[in-house]
């Protein structure tokens, strides 16, 4: 039986702490921090996530905008969005949800967020402070399943950790981190050969592909931390992570659920960044 590892819960505790130092943030500085959210289009995944945001922020008691723009938005027009929101001494995060409509350049509108404001650390300036191990920013999901870990009292230090997934948000920054922390750390994708036996080695396992139960029990070590960023519908509608849940949490020591493990983590993280940008 593994331990499960509650991300609500531990989600619910750091969003208390941050509750309590907006309060004291907003007495020393006589403001609140601020957070941005940009939505361009009608996806309707990306309107739930704006959603949530905006109310994570509403429930730490910082202050938000959301800026909702027609799927006819221009370049030009979003450009000027964020240029406004660089220069608005209130917003203090900028994010600009993805994917954004194909005929916008995802990359010319992540290098325009300032990135002392850039609160998704997807800017190049801070993906590289973070490759060199000075950051102020972390990318959100990595940084969450770090606070996962610290919180569970699972070191990675000396372990020997897999990251199934290199994507830039999730797989190539969670690797930075399990090696910051001192994690010996392989990363797997679609061309690994003899992916589970690779992932057998693993005392720690996180696993960010996007498929739903690809992880089962043939993949995992007895007694492995196996840790689910996945987040997939079934045909049945369940919702459902990376990991065959079932065939697993009998082998590993510690588990995280979908829904509740890391994705409750997600949006923490991004009030944390929030408040680290307003207090710089
Ligand atoms: N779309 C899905 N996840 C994210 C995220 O973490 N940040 C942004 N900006 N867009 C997303």
């Amino acid at each position: 039986m593994a331990k499960l590892i509650d991300g609500k819960l531990i989600s619910a505790q750091i969003r208390a702490e941050i509750k309590e130092e907006t309060a004291s943030f907003l007495k020393e500085k006589g403001y609140l921090p601020g957070l941005a959210v940009v939505i361009v289009g009608e996806d309707p995944a990306s309107q739930v996530y704006v959603r949530n945001k905006k109310r994570a922020c509403e429930e730490v008691g910082f202050y938000s905008e959301v800026h909702e723009l027609p799927a006819s938005t221009t370049q030009e027009e979003l450009n000027a969005l964020v240029d406004s929101l660089n220069a608005n001494a209130k917003i203090h995060g900028i994010l600009v949800q993805l994917p954004l409509p194909k005929h916008l350049d995802e990359t010319e509108v992540l290098l325009r967020i300032d990135p002392a404001k850039d609160v998704d650390a997807f800017h190049p300036y801070n993906v590289g402070k973070i490759m060199i191990g000075d950051y102020d920013f972390l990318p959100c999901t990595p940084a969450g399943v770090m606070a996962l870990l610290e919180r569970s009292n699972i070191d990675p230090a000396g372990k020997k950790c897999v990251v199934i997934g290199r994507s830039n948000i999730v797989g190539k920054p969670m690797a930075m981190l399990l090696l910051h922390a001192n994690g010996t750390v392989t990363v797997c994708h679609s061309r690994t050969r003899d992916l589970a036996a690779v992932c057998r080695e693993a005392d720690i396992l996180v696993v960010a592909i996007g498929r739903a139960d690809f992880v089962g029990a043939d993949m995992v070590k007895e007694g492995a931390v196996v840790i689910d960023v996945g987040m997939n519908r079934r045909a049945d509608g369940k919702l459902t992570g990376d990991v065959d849940f079932a065939a697993v949490e009998p082998i590993a020591s510690a588990i995280t659920p979908v829904p509740g493990g890391v994705g409750p983590m997600t949006i923490t993280m991004l009030l944390k960044n929030t408040l680290t940008a307003a207090r710089k």
